[in-house]
């Protein structure tokens, strides 16, 4: 039977990285995958994490199972963060389960929304990250796309967005960024978070919202406050968390799915068959990761200083932000017209360049720059040692 398997194409995102590991130039760049980089290229641990992974193996005394979905203090943190310190009022209306990273978490909501609504579509906004269709799919569910990004204004054309989701039925998925919209960094404004939540209100659609870049737009607070506003509007929400990035604990794979239902018997119902889609998936979540969260957030001096650490990587995104925006002036690309200060207004990791998919395989084919296909550009790995090598780069295709 193995005889008749054809290769699967690699990952567009993650088959970046096995191609770059294997180019042998020396000068090669990397800013395919969305890892943070330090000044000096690393990826390094967190100080909070490094103190609370050693408080974490000190008191760690069993490797018995965790519960399916994961502990009370771990939800609890998640919950925190998502809408604010101390457990809230409504909380009881809530339901978490613990996941395997933000992607475990969207594949859980998947396989939820497959079971329990079959015949709900998941709409995704144009573009989105290459991943989520592909999740979705491999849930089960059919995905629909809406329009979501203007190429000319390089924003978000919400009218296009709302006539879009007009097409969208009773019991559809709207899967919507919470913050540092993956691939453009073009967020919605609250006041659209609000028309969008309207909008989904009055047609009985169900927003997923995939948080994966808390901290890294304008803020911890700020990057919650569209979700924030979006439930004030609907009744009901799904949230899939990743802590791979503000915790840089991409390896340990770390994220939650919550569901915020109307009330707290559904929440209730809702956390049955969300265990019974982690149990057959992957049974019980891992406890590594999670407990780091969970003592980093508990524990007020740590968590200071884990909000500084998360202030000082988006304080140096954006500082290579300006930085690339001067340096493709410095460098002509475009022409002396030629105006890139929308990459300083972009939010998160990532610059949608506006790179042609050509441009982009002429980036890695002669100068060994690796960047998604989508014209993607990983801000977070731009240093002040590959800016220049980067933009001579980007000047010759251009
Ligand atoms: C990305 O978009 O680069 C990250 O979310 C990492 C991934 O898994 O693709």
């Amino acid at each position: 039977m193995l005889d008749t398997i054809e290769a699967a194409p690699p990952d567009p995102i993650l088959g970046l990285s096995a191609a770059f590991a294997a180019d042998p130039t020396p000068a090669k760049i990397n800013l395919g995958v969305g890892e943070y980089r330090a000044d000096d290229g690393s990826t390094p641990v967190l100080d909070t994490v490094r103190v609370a992974e050693a408080r974490v193996i000190e008191s760690t005394t069993t490797k018995r199972y965790l519960p399916i979905d994961g502990t009370a203090e771990y939800g609890h943190s998640v919950r925190g963060l998502l809408f604010g310190d101390g457990e809230q009022s409504w909380c009881h209306r809530c339901a978490t389960v613990q996941a395997p990273g933000g992607t475990g978490a969207l594949r859980i909501a998947g396989d939820f929304v497959h079971t329990e609504f079959p015949g709900a579509r998941i709409w995704l906004s144009e573009p989105t990250w290459a991943n989520h269709p592909k999740v979705f799919a491999a849930a089960g569910l059919a995905s629909k796309g809406y329009p979501y990004y203007d190429a000319d204004s390089r924003t978000v054309d919400i009218e296009a967005m709302v006539t879009g989701l007009e097409g969208a039925v009773a019991g559809d998925v709207v899967l919507l960024h919470g913050c540092c919209h993956n691939p453009t960094g073009a967020d919605l404004s609250i006041e659209q978070w609000q028309r969008v939540g309207d909008l989904l209100a009055t047609r009985g659609l169900l927003p997923l919202v995939d948080f994966a870049y808390q901290g890294f737009g304008d803020g911890l607070q700020e990057d919650a406050m569209g979700l924030r506003a979006l439930l004030d509007r609907v009744p009901e929400m799904l949230i899939a968390s990743s802590f791979s990035k503000n915790f840089g604990l991409y390896r340990e794979r770390v994220g939650a799915l919550t569901a915020v239902a109307a009330s707290e018997e559904s929440a209730a119902n809702v956390l049955s068959q969300l265990k019974v889609r982690v149990r057959t998936s992957f049974s019980t979540p891992p406890a590594h990761g999670s407990a780091i969260v969970s003592e980093i957030l508990a524990d007020p001096d740590l968590r200071s200083r884990w909000e500084k650490e998360v202030a000082d990587m988006r304080d140096r995104i954006n500082g290579m932000r300006a930085l690339l925006v001067d340096k493709l002036k410095e460098y002509g690309v475009g022409g002396d017209a030629a105006d890139f200060s929308f990459i300083n207004r972009q939010r998160g990791m990532f610059s949608f360049s506006g790179l042609t998919p050509d441009q982009v395989d002429r980036l890695r084919r002669d100068h060994a720059v690796y960047i998604v296909g989508s014209g993607r550009i990983n801000v977070a790995g731009i240093t002040a040692d590959n800016v220049d090598g980067l933009c001579r780069a980007i000047a010759a295709v251009f």
